[in-house]
Parts: structure tokens; sequence; C-alpha cells
């Protein structure tokens, strides 16, 4: 094994999982007041509301795919008779529309940031090259799900990628499981791990302020504060 092949499969991404922890940590201990999405709602409203519906919602069933497809053991799937054709059409299907969703939602955005003047103006160099990397990493993840796993090539990630995956957060890297795996899924993963690694520094710190306390807590109960009875009785107060 090279000493290249070491950097990319070893230290490459514990570098970029320890800042991704360390870089947490600071930030919320510097910068809670810039702890935010930085909406731009207000500055442009039509074409955010279709990129971001389609970004999120894709994304979240993008997330589980990945779940299921690297953090779950593929003996789980053989102990559950699930056969590799059944795990693969699911994931071409199910994956390959969240996919499609997410890729829409992505450019929308991206078009957007650009084209829009007062939102490109609006935007730090940190913001931009959070747009270009999410870019890459979705494109590269999406044309691998149709180029392998859609096409039925041999190639088995969950053999390869997903054990290494497992082994790099179990403190066991095995980085001989990464040498020959196509091209595409190495630009997918190390673009992958460079966003952990940027993510504290930028606007992505908001998808752990989800507010889930909403889906529980209790109503809240507007009522105007002039009832129309008190409000005649001043205009007529003024009338006099
Ligand atoms: C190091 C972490 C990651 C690994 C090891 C990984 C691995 C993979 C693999 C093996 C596939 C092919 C799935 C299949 O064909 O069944 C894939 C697809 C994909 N990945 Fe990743 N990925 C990672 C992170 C990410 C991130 C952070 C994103 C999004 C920002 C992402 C977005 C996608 C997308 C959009 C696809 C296309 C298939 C789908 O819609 O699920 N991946 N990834």
């Amino acid at each position: 094994m090279t000493y290249f092949e070491k950097l990319f499969w070893v230290s490459f991404p514990y570098i970029m999982l320890t800042m991704f922890v360390v870089g947490h940590i600071y930030r919320y201990n510097t910068d809670q007041f810039g702890w935010s999405a930085k909406s731009s709602e207000f500055l442009e409203k039509k074409q955010l509301k279709w990129g971001s519906i389609l970004f999120h919602y894709g994304i979240i069933f993008v997330f589980f795919g990945h779940v299921a497809g690297i953090l779950v053991p593929k003996a789980v799937y053989d102990l559950l008779g699930v056969t590799d054709h059944m795990y693969h059409m699911g994931a071409v299907w199910i994956g390959g529309l969240a996919g499609i969703a997410t890729i829409i939602g992505v450019l929308l955005l991206m078009v957007r940031r650009f084209t829009v003047k007062r939102i490109f103006i609006n935007s730090t160099f940190r913001d931009i090259l959070v747009l270009i990397l999410l870019t890459l990493i979705i494109v590269s993840g999406f044309v691998n799900t149709v180029w392998y796993t859609g096409r039925g090539v041999a190639f088995e990630y969950r053999e390869t990628i997903s054990p290494w995956f497992r082994g790099i957060l179990a403190l066991n890297p095995m980085p001989e499981l990464m040498i020959g795996i196509p091209l595409g899924f190495k630009i997918h993963v190390v673009s992958a791990f460079l966003i952990f690694g940027l993510w504290p520094f930028t606007r992505l710190v908001h998808v752990w302020s989800l507010p889930l306390e909403y889906l529980n807590r209790k109503f809240v109960v507007y009522k105007a504060i002039y009832s129309r009875r008190i409000l005649m009785m001043q205009s007529n107060r003024l009338k006099k």
C-alpha cells in the first residue's frame, strides 16, 4: 500500500472527523449568535421554495439510504433473507428517486445563488464552497448509483466501502478495502469527508438545531388584544 493510499483512507478521514467534532465545540463556544442557516428567504422566495423543499426532502431519504447501505452490515440482510438483487433494486429505485429530487433541489439552489444578484452579493466564499461541494457529492453519488448499482455492474460497495467506513468509526481502519474501488466512488467519499471537516465553519450547523420540541409543545393561543367592542368604544370617544 502506498503512502498516498494510507493518507487518503486513514489520515484524511480522521483529520476531517476531528475537525468535525472539535470545530463544532469551538463554534458553539465562540459563535452562538452566528449559529444559523443564514436564511435568505427575505431576499428571494420563489426559487428558494422549490429548491429547498426538493433538496431537504431528498437528502432525508438519501441519509436513511446511507444508514441502510453503509452502517447496516450486508450479513444482516443475508440473515433477513434480503437478496442482493432485492437490495440493489431498493437502492436504485428509492435511492435513485431521492437522488433526483436532491440533484434538482441543489441545482436550483445553485442557480439561484449565482443568478439572483442580491443573493450573490450577500454570499460568502464559504456559502458558495458548501454549495459546490454538495453538488459534487450528490452528483457523484447519483452517477455511481445509476452507472454501477443500476446497471448491475459487479461492484459491491457493501463489501468494500461500507466495512471500511464502519472500521473508521470503530477506530479499526482497514484502508486495503478501498484500493481498487471505482474512481466515482473515491471522489464521492473524499468530497463527503471534506464537507464533514468544513461543516462546523459553515451554515450547515443549522442541521443540529432542528426545532424538535415544536412537535410536542403546547398550542400557542393568539388572541386579538382589543375586542371589536372596545375598538368601537374608543372610536366613539375619539369622535366626541
Ligand atoms: C463518507 C460518507 C459517505 C459514503 C461512504 C457514501 C457512500 C455512497 C455509496 C456507496 C453510494 C451508492 C449507493 C447505491 O448505489 O446504492 C452513495 C450514493 C449517494 N450518496 Fe453517498 N456517501 C457518503 C456521504 C454522502 C453525503 C454527505 C451525501 C450528501 C450530501 C451523499 C449523497 C449521495 C447521493 C445523492 C447518492 C445517490 C444515491 C441516493 O440517492 O441515495 N453521500 N453514497
